[in-house]
């Protein structure tokens, strides 16, 4: 049913993402995240009987490690709309991880039910581990504190609609850097595009990985970091929120001290541009008050819903029904 994986090609193929695994969003280059964004903007054009005329034979393995809301159902919505269908699970219970089956050997399984796997797991690197396993595209919706490339996409694709280009974009992120995989991604997808600035924000216990920090020394892109929003909300066309991943403190001491640190509120957004926009890949927890929600700033659940768009282009691009 799978198809065999291609290797990574060049020249008048190096666009093509037929039969690749999307693991990290450092394994795209900027032509390749700009092809799956105008891919979606396509997308967008076509009437629910074109789309349902994509991939009606298709078979999207969802197999979640961890809770999801937004990737799960709206990768499902994605491959529904292209007249696929979807199985899998959405919590290692109920599977034969319970039994003790190692990811390796599920992988190996569920890529002969399938035409392509989104996965999302709680350890870092398990995506890269579950794509040498597959024969068919591994998607990765998530791993650890990692990576979370499809959201990024996503995000993308929401600030591009905002302010019709990424380019000279200033943006902040706010909340926790440290483990937030979200951020992570975005933060290394920014660094590709040009006239990019970052003002970060988190308490001293949060700050964005030297790693990341290491990417942006040697893209050259212009970054601070700060402490409070206050700081920062004068200059940004986009504020990006996250949440403070209480799931991934190792003390829970630790995550007490700074789970309510940022609330933004409609004090603070007095000060903001009139067009900047609040993303948030969500879950909210307490980082926005919801009088925020009714404002023009407000751009999140919208956000949310561009992950359908983004993940139908990226499913018919891996699945090679789109190009
Ligand atoms: N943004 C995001 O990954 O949300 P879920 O955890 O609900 O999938």
């Amino acid at each position: 049913m799978g198809k065999m994986k291609t290797g990574r090609s060049v020249t008048m193929e190096a666009l093509s993402f037929k039969g690749k695994d999307i693991i990290s969003i450092n394994d795209m280059n900027l032509d390749e995240i700009r092809n799956i964004l105008s891919v979606a903007d396509r997308l967008e054009q076509k009437s629910r009987e074109e789309l349902m005329a994509y991939a009606p034979s298709k078979i999207l393995a969802n197999l979640f490690y961890e809770p999801s809301t937004r990737t799960r159902l709206s990768f499902e919505a994605a491959m529904t709309f292209l007249g696929g269908r979807v199985i899998g699970f959405s919590s290692a219970e109920g599977s034969s991880v319970q039994k003790g089956e190692s990811l390796w050997d599920t992988i190996c399984t569920v890529s002969q039910y399938s035409d392509v796997i989104v996965l999302r797991h709680p350890d870092d690197g398990a995506a890269r581990l579950a794509s040498e396993a597959s024969h068919v595209p591994v998607i990765n919706a998530g791993d650890g504190s990692n990576q979370h490339p499809t959201q990024t996409l996503l995000d993308l694709y929401s600030i591009q609609k905002i302010h019709s280009t990424i380019e000279g974009t200033s943006i902040g992120i706010v909340g926790d850097l440290k483990y937030g995989r979200t951020v992570h991604s975005l933060t290394s997808a920014l660094s590709k595009f040009k006239s990019i600035s970052m003002h970060f924000v988190s308490p001293q216990s949060l700050r964005i990985p030297m790693h990341i920090e290491r990417e942006l020394k040697e893209s050259s892109t212009v970054y601070s970091e700060h402490e409070r929003i206050e700081e920062i909300i004068e200059k940004v066309d986009i504020l990006y929120m996250t949440r403070i991943q209480q799931e991934r403190f190792p003390e829970p001491a630790e995550y007490e001290k700074v789970k309510e640190i940022y609330h933004l509120d409609l004090a603070l957004l007095e000060k903001a541009k009139r067009h900047m926009k609040v993303l948030h890949p969500l879950p909210r927890v307490t980082e926005i008050s919801r009088d925020v929600d009714g404002t023009e700033y407000a751009y999140y659940f919208r956000q949310a819903g561009n992950g359908v768009i983004v993940r139908q282009a990226l499913l018919g691009l891996v699945m090679g029904v789109l190009h």
